[in-house]
């Protein structure tokens, strides 16, 4: 209570409420998985998709409350605390599993990246066929340049250090999430007033081992939508975990390299003498992962769909199986006993979906594979 400046762990104080810890959480589930899950219940049907929905969101809340509580080892209340999910790993269960954990979590961050910059060249393609739907009946456009512009935008942005400070960044981001979930359930609405009957390619005619696979799809889809669990210890937009993973790393390993470690003042004139630091290393470094992972969206248009591979490869280790086995290891669940029969039996429910759902996209990417042109990517 003395000063209020630091936290108990020396960090400076934290000043996150439920409000921007909740507008974290909304940018990351719906930008990653909410988008789908229309789809998923139109494959799955009124009775089924629903279920499906509320048995997973009951599922998660629980898993994700028991990782919550894995933020601080020994105890959940008076514990040190761990600012990685790999610490927490390491903390709770160490071992081989702490490397299991990064290799999860960071092939998930990584594809999350490309993926992101596929949706969204295809978000502004979109955008753009609009405006010539008047001039000719086929027009396609492109998505490459748009991916290229995201890129350029990214290269930018990615240079900012941290986002701790950007929470303003997460609401404005969570407000128009809720903007456009709105504006798709209007144009719904507006659809079946007008009567005109909508066709998706969910009404088209598909063989019925297909739409087997495209049902196991939809139940990963929906279970996925709200694996929020990569955000949860690590609450950072999506790239920065990986940034400073390397960054510190680097660090460690070379102290003694100034072009790593040297933060460089630099001022700008013009803006009233702002100045801000400036890294080589980290300047040089994030330049070439987003340029890496830009060729990769242009280079692998099919990408969403091994994201959802990587997503269902990653879903049950980081969702359900670590926070179970850390909440194993932490309340000393005794070996044969029913709480823990249960919750090993739903970690084993939860593997098996994710199995179905990667059978699924590896049929979906099959699939895709089947019309794959490099560089071709069109809307
Ligand atoms: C994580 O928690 C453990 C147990 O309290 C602690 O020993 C360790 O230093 C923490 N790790 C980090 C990186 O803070």
């Amino acid at each position: 209570m003395s000063n209020r400046s630091v936290d108990e762990d020396g960090r400076p104080m934290r000043t996150g409420t439920w409000v921007t810890a909740s507008a974290h959480i909304i940018t990351a589930v719906i930008g990653s998985g909410v988008l789908s899950l229309a789809g998923a219940i139109a494959q799955l049907g009124w009775v089924a998709g629903p279920a499906v929905l509320v048995i997973f969101s009951l599922i998660i809340l629980f898993t994700s409350t028991l990782l919550a509580d894995a933020y601080r080892h020994p105890d959940p209340v008076t514990g040190q605390r761990n600012y990685t999910y790999m610490d927490a790993v390491r903390a709770h269960l160490g071992g081989l599993r702490v490397r299991l954990c990064g290799v999860a979590q960071y092939t998930n961050l990584v594809g999350v990246t490309v993926g992101y910059t596929i949706t969204a060249s295809i978000s502004m393609a979109t955008v753009r066929k609009w405006s010539c739907f008047h001039e000719e009946d086929e027009c396609h456009v492109s998505t490459t340049p748009y991916m290229i512009i995201f890129g350029g935008i990214q290269l930018i942005l990615c240079q900012v250090p941290n986002f701790h400070k950007l929470s303003w960044l997460s609401i404005l981001a969570a407000v128009m999430s809720f903007a456009y979930s709105f504006i798709g359930l209007g144009l719904s609405i507006a659809k079946l007033v007008t009567g005109v009957e909508a066709k998706t390619t969910t009404s088209a005619t598909v063989s019925e081992v297909q739409r087997f696979w495209r049902i196991c799809q939809a139940i990963g889809d929906i279970a996925f939508a709200y694996a929020y669990s990569t955000v949860l210890i690590e609450i950072q937009v999506f790239a920065q975990p990986i940034f400073s993973l390397v960054e510190s790393s680097c660090r460690q390993r070379w102290p003694e390299v100034k072009f790593v470690t040297t933060d460089h003042q630099i001022t700008i004139p013009f803006l009233g003498g702002t100045s801000f630091q400036v890294n080589w290393f980290r300047v040089v470094w994030r330049s070439a992962f987003v340029a890496v992972t830009t060729v990769l969206a242009t280079v692998l248009p099919f990408f969403n769909v091994l994201l959802a591979l990587i997503g269902a490869a990653s879903f049950w280790p980081l969702t359900v199986y670590f926070p179970i086995e850390m909440y194993i290891a932490r309340a000393k669940v005794s070996k044969f006993s029913f709480s823990r029969m249960c919750l090993q039996a739903l970690s084993l429910i939860c593997l098996l979906v994710s199995l179905v759902a990667a059978a699924g996209s590896v049929a979906g990417l099959i699939q895709s594979l089947k019309t794959y042109r490099p560089f071709k990517n069109e809307v």
